[in-house]
Parts: C-alpha cells; structure tokens; sequence
C-alpha cells in the first residue's frame, strides 16, 4: 500500500513525463508512471501518429516499458493527464485497463489539469469483471 506522500511524489514524476508526450494532434498531453514489485517507476508518454489509430497511451507507453526491463507485473499505475480541465476526462481508456489487467495491477492513481485534485482506485473498481 502506497503512503500519502508516495502518492503525491509519484503524481509529481507523471506530471513531469506529461510534457514529454508527443500528441500533436489531440494536443492532450498524458503522462504516466507504471510501479513495479521492485520499486522501479517507469514513465511513459502518449505518442500519437498521423494515422490516429496507431497512436498509443501513456500507461501503455509505461507498461510496455516496465515489461521490456523484466517487470511481469506492475503494482500501481500514476497517470497526470494534465490537459485534461476535469478529474473525470482524466481515466485511463478501455483498451489501456485491459493492458493494466494482464500486468495485474493493484492500483491507479488518475490527476488532471493542476494536479489539485488526485483520486485512487483499486483496479477492481476501474476493470469489474475482466477477462483474463
Ligand atoms: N490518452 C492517454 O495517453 N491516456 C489516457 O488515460 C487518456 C488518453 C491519450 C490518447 C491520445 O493521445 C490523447 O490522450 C487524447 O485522447
């Protein structure tokens, strides 16, 4: 279980990745950290593509990271979508709970805009009845 002051730490690295994205065409810029057992914290970006489909998210940019380094699974996922005006257009997208659900992760952490408002779930609440 992460502490309050991991979490705002935590919050304060995705904010910095956030400016890091490379999303031209959305301009929405996100960015992530992905936890891992080992206390390692990976960040990851959107990186968008001229051919929209092909673009891909923070949290798969930092899962997908993780995993190149050996992680197998990830405890908790940081995301700062710090375009983002509300907390409720800040939650990471089906495609990318899918992608959290086969890394087992315990956790996410979603901010928006400033940062002022953090909010904490359990995958649980965010994946209900996934497959696996
Ligand atoms: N995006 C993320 O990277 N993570 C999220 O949680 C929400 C959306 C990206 C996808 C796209 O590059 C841009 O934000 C707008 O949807």
């Amino acid at each position: 279980m992460m502490m309050p002051s991991d979490v705002t730490r935590l919050v304060g690295v995705a904010r910095e990745a956030a400016p890091r994205a490379y999303s031209p065409y959305s301009e929405f810029r996100v960015g992530a950290v992905a936890i891992t057992p080992d206390g390692d914290e990976v960040t990851g970006v959107n990186v968008e593509n001229a051919a929209y489909p092909s673009s891909t998210c923070a949290e798969a940019t930092a899962i997908a990271t993780a995993v190149a380094a050996g992680a197998r699974k990830i405890d908790t996922v940081v995301v700062a979508c710090i375009d983002a005006v509300d907390i409720s257009g800040a939650y990471p997208c089906g495609r990318c709970r899918q992608i959290m659900a086969e890394f087992d992760v315990d956790s996410v952490v979603v901010t928006a805009g400033d940062g002022s408002e953090v909010r904490t779930h359990t995958f649980d609440e965010l994946l209900p009845y996934r497959f696996g």
